[in-house]
C-alpha cells in the first residue's frame, strides 16, 4: 500500500510516498481501506516539529511515527474473528488520536477504537470533514464551556475546521453565535448559523460592547487577559492552542466560579469518550444539523501541496487527502 512518510522535521518537502505492507487485522480489529484523510493543523505541527512541545509526542530529534494523519474515512475491508460491531463493506469514519497513521491506504484499528458508521446517504468525505472539526469543538463547548440554550457565544477563527464546527454546534445547543473571521468568510459563517459577524481585519472583538458567556478562540489568536473584558462575570475563555500561558490560566482558574480559562487536548481524551462523541456527531450529521466545510481536496501524490495549504493558516474548513 502507499503511505505518506517522513523521517525528519521540516517543510512539506520532507514528505514522500513509500510502499508498505498492508497490515493484517488482529482478532478484535478491522482493516479499513481509507478513501480520504484530513490534513490537519496537528499534522503540519508534527511535520515541522514546532512548536517544540510537539516533539514530546513525536520524538525529540526525529519523528518516531513515520505516517501522519489522524481523521479518516473509508470502507471496512476485513474483520478479525471476534469483531461484532462492524462488517465488511461498512462505510466508516474514524480518528486515531496521537497514534497517527491515517495518511495511508489501509489502517487496522480495534473495533472499540474511535470508529463509527457513516450515516446512510452521507458521503464519507463529507462526514470526515464534519467530524474533523466537531471532534474538537464538541468537548470544548459542552465540557469546558458548559454551553446551554440562550448563551451568548463568540467563536474566533470561525471559518477554520474547528471554528466552523463550533458555530454549528453552538447554534444546535441554542446559543446566539457571534463569529469572528475575515470579510470573505462572512457569508459562510452566517450560513452555518452565526447571527453576528465581526471582521477581524477591521474590528477588535475584545474592544466591543457585547458580553459573552463563552469566548471560544478556535485559532488561538487572542488571550484570556484581553478577552476578560468581553466575558460575563462567570464566562469561559476556551482556547485550542497550547501555550504555557493558557496552561497556567487553566490551572489558576480551575476551581473558579467566576471567569475561567480552559484548554483541552482533545486527541488525548479517553478513547471510549471520543468514540461516543464520534457516534453523536455522526447522528447530528445524519439529521442534517452539521454540514461539511471543505476547503480543498488533493490526490495522494499532491500531499506536499495539501500541507502547504494548511501551512497558510487560511484554509476554510478541512483540507482532505484522497487516497487511491
Ligand atoms: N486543543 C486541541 O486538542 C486541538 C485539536 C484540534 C485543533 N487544535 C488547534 O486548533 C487550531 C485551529 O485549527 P483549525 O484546523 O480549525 O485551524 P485552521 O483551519 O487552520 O484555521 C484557519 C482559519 O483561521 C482563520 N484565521 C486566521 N487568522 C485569524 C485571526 N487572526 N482571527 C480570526 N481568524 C483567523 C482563517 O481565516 P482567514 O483566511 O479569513 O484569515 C482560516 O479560515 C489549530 O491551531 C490546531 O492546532 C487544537
Amino acid at each position: 500500500m502507499s503511505a505518506v512518510v517522513f523521517s525528519e522535521y521540516g517543510g512539506p518537502e520532507v514528505l514522500s510516498i513509500a510502499q508498505r505492507p498492508v497490515p493484517a487485522p488482529g482478532r478484535t480489529e478491522v482493516l479499513v481501506r481509507i478513501s480520504s484523510a484530513a490534513v490537519s493543523t496537528a499534522d503540519v505541527i508534527m511535520r515541522k516539529g514546532s512548536p517544540f512541545v510537539a516533539r514530546l509526542a513525536m520524538g525529540l530529534l526525529k519523528p518516531g511515527k513515520p505516517v501522519l494523519g489522524t481523521e479518516y474515512s473509508g470502507v471496512v475491508e476485513q474483520c478479525g474473528a471476534d469483531v461484532d460491531r462492524f462488517v465488511k463493506g461498512d462505510i466508516v469514519v474514524g480518528a486515531t488520536g496521537d497514534d497517527f497513521g491515517a495518511h495511508a491506504q489501509y489502517i487496522c484499528v480495534d473495533e472499540q477504537a474511535v470508529l463509527a458508521q457513516v450515516p446512510e446517504g452521507l458521503d464519507a468525505a463529507d462526514m470526515l470533514a464534519i467530524s474533523e472539526g466537531a471532534m474538537t469543538a464538541l468537548p470544548f463547548l459542552r465540557d469546558a464551556g458548559g454551553i446551554r440554550k440562550g448563551m451568548q457565544v463568540l467563536v474566533n477563527g470561525a471559518s477554520g475546521s474547528v471554528g466552523s464546527a463550533a458555530v454549528q454546534l453552538a447554534r444546535h445547543f441554542g446559543a446566539q453565535v457571534t463569529a469572528v473571521c475575515s470579510a470573505g468568510n462572512a457569508e459562510l459563517v452566517r450560513s452555518l448559523g452565526a447571527t453576528e459577524v465581526i471582521d477581524y481585519a477591521s474590528e477588535d472583538f475584545t474592544a466591543g460592547e457585547a458580553r459573552y458567556d463563552i469566548v471560544f478562540d478556535a485559532v488561538g489568536r487572542s488571550s484570556f487577559a484581553a478577552c476578560r473584558r468581553v466575558l460575563k462575570p462567570d464566562g469561559a475563555y476556551l482556547c485550542t492552542v497550547l501555550s504555557f500561558g493558557i496552561l497556567m490560566q487553566n490551572w489558576l482558574t480551575g476551581r473558579s466560579s467566576g471567569q475561567r480559562a480552559r484548554i483541552i487536548l482533545t486527541g488525548l481524551r479517553d478513547a471510549k469518550l471520543r468514540a461516543k462523541d464520534l457516534r453523536y456527531i455522526c447522528r447530528l450529521a445524519g439529521e442534517g444539523v452539521l454540514k461539511p466545510v471543505i476547503d480543498s481536496r488533493y490526490p495522494l501524490e499532491q500531499v506536499r501541496e495539501a500541507h502547504t495549504r494548511v501551512d497558510s493558516g487560511h484554509k476554510r474548513g478541512s483540507v482532505l487527502l484522497d487516497l487511491p
